[in-house]
Parts: structure tokens; C-alpha cells; sequence
């Protein structure tokens, strides 16, 4: 079986078959999504897969939490012995450097959790003897992953750890810290993660750098990047938690966020306001144009229906209105509900 195989929030199948559908056309190869509706995942067949692969870096994937290549998949396996089949699906010369046993993230493969867990430990060894999985984590070789989306059901796949998320199920496991101000911390924790490589957060993220904070009630964000040590402008009616005013980096402005501007250039600009996302692709273009910010990390509330459609006009709309060559990533984050993160910066020269 060709093609490949993608998570994603359960419910937002259509939005990440539409994604797939079209950018595998505009790369010029033919294929089709294969998904029903609250399933967590999608599959997109494809003859040149290795081409639709490379074609479509998991980064640049906006509703695909993991991105893997299939490689087979296998219905009414005997549960008495589902490891024959699946070593006679591998192809011989294959190496792979690790193991992961999966399910997507819907409420139908939850409960195959424990399967999972227990069939890799037995999966495991009779790899290694087959001479198929190297005795230690290599991540210079494929990944091998086991996705069981029945207990007589799973597909074989495959992703390159250079481009795939690196953690199981494409979902961090990011803990919300006791002093965190809301939950909402952990969407920007996980962008910066996630969007930033480590490159990127070493030399953009450091202490004494400049932001803004537009929506920053109760202070979630902005606790977040003064645990960077960035001195932080916070823009919101409504109040911030006292721990995040005393840590003195923190200027609180009860203003208007669609309005306010800086009176110097900032190295960063973060946005969590709750709003038409239209009319925030806007606005933060015009912080670019206007060179309010170097870079920014926005979020865009998704309407209820043609999702899809909304995401792509927003982030043409904002390309276009910035005015500047930028570089911009865009993730439906694990901690995102009905919505995507934007990290925008400067295009690199190159
Ligand atoms: C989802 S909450 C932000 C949570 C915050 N990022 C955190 O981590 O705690 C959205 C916030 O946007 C604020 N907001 C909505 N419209 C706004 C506007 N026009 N100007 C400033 N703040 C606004 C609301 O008051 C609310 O506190």
C-alpha cells in the first residue's frame, strides 16, 4: 500500500484530507484521501509516495500531528498471533532504528492503549532477531510504527525522525506547571516546541528581548516568556495573576489589543485574542508592515464549518497584507482546540 498516513485531532479528518488533497496536487501527484469522520487520522494513497513524502514536510503540515509512510495494512489479524504477519509485510533489507506502537487519538482507539504497550514489548525482540531493528535507538535510520486501529487491524508504517514529530502519537507530553496562570500556557509552551527548531529558540528567545501580549489575561503567555526572561508588554481589560506582575518584567495595559501599538520595535509579538480570525490575520500583519515586531506567535480561532477553506484565506491574507518575506509555520497544536498557531519570522536569505 502506498501513500501516506497522518494524525490528527479527532473530528478534524475533512481539514487535513482537504490540506493533503490540495497540496498533493499543487506537488503535480495524483491520489486520494481515505478517512471517515472522528477516526484521528487519514489516510492519503498515493502511487509516488516517496515523492508525495518529500513533497510534504510534517512541519509544514498544518492539521497532521505525525506524518508517516505506509507501508502496509493488515485486517483480521489472528490475535493469537499478530507478529508472523507483520514480519512477513516488512520488506527483508529493512533497518529500522525504534519501535513505536500506536493508535490515533479518537475516543474508537483509546482503549487499544494497553494492547499497544503490551504487543510492543513482544514486538520488539522478534524484530531485533529478524535482524530488522537495531539493538539500541538509531535516529538516523526509519522509524518503524505499528498503528493499531482495531485489535484485528493496524497498519505498518514508517517516518523519517528528521521529519516527524518526535513524540508518540505526534502529542508532547508537556506538564502544566502548579504556578502556570491557565492552561493556555501550554499552547505557547508547545509552539515554541513545536514551530521553533532548537536552533531557532537559542538564538530568538533570549533574555532581555522585547514582546507584546495581546490578550494576555490571566497572564498564561506572558508567564511563559518571562520564564524566558523577556520583558513583557501585556495588553487586556481584564486582570493578570499577581505572581506574573511580580516577576518585574511585566508591564499591564488595560487597552484595546486591535489598537494599541508599541512605541518601539519588538523583538516579539504573541496574540491569544478571541476573535474573527480574519480580522486577527489582519492586525498582525499590519504589526509586520508597520515593523512593529521581528516575530510573532498568534493564534486563529477556526469558524465551525469549512475550516479549511478559513485557514488558507487567513494565512494568504496574511502573507499578503504583511508586506515583507516571512517565514510562516502553522500547526493545529496538541493543546489547540478549534484552532491554529502561527509563529511568523523573518525569511532566512538562502
Ligand atoms: C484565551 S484568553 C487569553 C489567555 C492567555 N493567553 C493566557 O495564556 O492566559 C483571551 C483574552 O483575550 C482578551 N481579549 C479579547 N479581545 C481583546 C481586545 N480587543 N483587546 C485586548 N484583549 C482582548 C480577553 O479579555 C481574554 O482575556
Amino acid at each position: 500500500m502506498n501513500g501516506l498516513l497522518c494524525y490528527c485531532r479527532q473530528g478534524f479528518e475533512p481539514e487535513l484530507a482537504a490540506e493533503l488533497s490540495e497540496r498533493a496536487a499543487s506537488a503535480g501527484l495524483a491520489g486520494y484521501a481515505r478517512t471517515q469522520r472522528n477516526d484521528g487520522y487519514v489516510l492519503f494513497v498515493c502511487e509516488e509516495a516517496a515523492a508525495l513524502d518529500a513533497a510534504l514536510p510534517w512541519r509544514e503540515l498544518i492539521f497532521a500531528r505525525q506524518k508517516l509512510r505506509l507501508i502496509e495494512e493488515l485486517r483480521a489479524l489472528d490475535p493469537s498471533d499478530r507478529i508472523t504477519p507483520m514480519l512477513a509485510a516488512l520488506p527483508r533489507d529493512a533497518r529500522y532504528g525504534e519501535l513505536w506502537v500506536e493508535h490515533p487519538d479518537s475516543d474508537a482507539a483509546k482503549p487499544l492503549a494497553g494492547l499497544a504497550r503490551s504487543f510492543g514489548n513482544a514486538l520488539r525482540p522478534a524484530l531485533r532477531k529478524a535482524g530488522l531493528l537495531s539493538a539500541k535507538e538509531d535516529t538516523r535510520l526509519p522509524r518503524l510504527h505499528v498503528v493499531f486501529v482495531d485489535g484485528d487491524h493496524a497498519f505498518l508504517a514508517q517516518s523519517a525522525p528528521a521529519d516527524a514529530s518526535p513524540w508518540p502519537l505526534g502529542i508532547p507530553r508537556l506538564k502544566l506547571l502548579p504556578d502556570a496562570p491557565s492552561r493556555s500556557a501550554l499552547k505557547l509552551e508547545e509552539a515554541i516546541l513545536t514551530l521553533m527548531t532548537p536552533a531557532q529558540r537559542e538564538q530568538h528567545l533570549r533574555a532581555g528581548m522585547t514582546a507584546a501580549d495581546l490578550g494576555a489575561a490571566p497572564g498564561g503567555w506572558t508567564w511563559v516568556l518571562t520564564r524566558q526572561h523577556l520583558h513583557v508588554t501585556s495588553v487586556d481589560n481584564g486582570p493578570l495573576r499577581q505572581h506574573v506582575l511580580d516577576t518585574g518584567l511585566v508591564q499591564h495595559l488595560r487597552a484595546d489589543g486591535f489598537r494599541w501599538q508599541p512605541a518601539q520595535a519588538l523583538d516579539w509579538m504573541v496574540c491569544d485574542m478571541v476573535e474573527q480570525p480574519r480580522r486577527v490575520a489582519e492586525r498582525m500583519a499590519t504589526w509586520f508592515r508597520e515593523g512593529w515586531c521581528r516575530q510573532a506567535i498568534f493564534n486563529l480561532k477556526l469558524p465551525m464549518k469549512k475550516r479549511w477553506d478559513e485557514t488558507r484565506l487567513c494565512l494568504e491574507l496574511f502573507a499578503e497584507q504583511a508586506g515583507k518575506p516571512l517565514q510562516v509555520t502553522a500547526k493545529q497544536l496538541y493543546h489547540d482546540r478549534e484552532e491554529i498557531t502561527v509563529l511568523a519570522t523573518p525569511r532566512q536569505r538562502g
